[in-house]
């Protein structure tokens, strides 16, 4: 018997991790969905044979039950979590002395180079512990275009990403979730890190041209400088840690460090990644004026219900 806990579960890569694993239905296999609020996960579409348990990073005492015969851990680190010696480690100690048996940690691509980022220091702490773990490292997640960014292209027809002409290779966080399934009962996994992308990078001018021809209306990429972009989220009453995180990650793709492709994710899975252009077509309504401004949390809520 096996027993999964899936941190981050109803976020975009835990949601999908979960869906997956649903379809899938392994025998033997618990799925357990670790969520701050049990209630409300219990309401998501698509999750309704895995077992839920109250989990918060920020509270140990959550720790001991929701570790309860597990046997295997995806480990994603919330970005509000960023004291990851107080919030992340302790958690994983726990693991460390129940003896689980492999942890996927969902890191960043250039994660390993970059020490400000809390998942640099994460992946480094693997290095101390006694358990088998793989860290996976996407590039930058297509659904960020739905979530993220998805006022200004719905909004103002631009995209507002501090990237230069830099080239970004999206992956769907769906296939994410494939490679997260394939490495957990393939031993061949263990103690590997992996970079994972899709199928190929494109600049933003490029990406617009799409999201053009996808909607019927020009989509221009504003191509701000960095520190315009930090000043116009600052503005907006975005978080000083989301809006460091994302000028950096962009700041990485204007200095060429995103622009690259890997067969990682085919070798893993027997198959290619989604392309952007096949993700856009796919959520073109959500980029669609229909008279009425959505909210986030009513965005977030469409996403749940269209399954992603
Ligand atoms: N965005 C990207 O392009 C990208 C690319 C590669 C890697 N990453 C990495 O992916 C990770 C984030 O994953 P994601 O995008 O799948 O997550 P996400 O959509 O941001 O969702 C965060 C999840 O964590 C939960 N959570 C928040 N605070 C918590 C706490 N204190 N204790 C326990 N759970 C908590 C949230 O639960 P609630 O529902 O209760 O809020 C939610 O399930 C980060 O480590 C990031 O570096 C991101």
């Amino acid at each position: 018997m096996e027993k999964i806990l899936i941190t981050g579960a109803t976020g975009n890569v835990g949601l999908s991790t979960l869906k997956l694993l649903e379809t899938l239905n392994y025998p033997g296999v618990e799925v357990v969905a670790a969520v701050r609020d049990i209630e409300r996960a219990r309401k998501i579409e698509g999750i309704c044979n895995c077992t839920f348990c109250h989990f918060e990073f920020d509270e140990p005492s959550t720790y001991d039950k929701a570790l309860e015969g597990v046997t295997r851990i995806v480990l994603i680190r919330p970005n509000q979590v960023s004291d990851v010696s107080k919030h992340i480690f302790p958690f994983l100690a726990k693991a460390e002395k129940l003896g689980i048996k492999h942890i996927i940690f969902i890191s960043i691509a250039g994660a390993e180079r970059n020490r400000i980022f809390a998942n640099h220091r994460t992946e480094n702490h693997f290095k101390k512990l006694s358990i088998p773990s793989t860290i996976l490292r996407p590039s930058l997640y297509m659904q960020n275009l739905l979530t993220l960014h998805r006022q200004d292209i719905l909004m103002h027809d631009k995209i507002n990403i501090p990237a230069g002409q830099g080239l970004v290779n999206y992956i769907d966080v769906r296939d994410v979730a494939e490679a997260i399934v394939a490495i957990l009962f393939n031993p061949v996994h263990e103690n590997q890190a992996y970079d994972i992308t899709g199928p190929e990078p494109l600049d933003f001018y490029q990406i617009a041209k799409i999201f053009s021809g996808e909607l019927g209306r020009e989509i221009k990429y504003a191509r701000p400088s960095t520190i315009r972009f930090v000043r116009q989220k600052l503005k907006d009453k975005k978080q000083l840690l989301y809006v460091v995180t994302l000028s950096l990650l962009y700041s990485a793709a204007r200095n060429g460090k995103m622009n690259y492709a890997n067969d990682v994710f085919r070798s893993i899975t027997g198959h290619d990644p989604r392309t952007l252009a096949d993700f856009i077509h796919e959520y073109r309504e959500y980029w669609i004026r229909a008279g009425v401004e959505e909210k986030p949390e009513n965005v977030r809520k469409g996403l749940s219900r269209r399954g992603i």
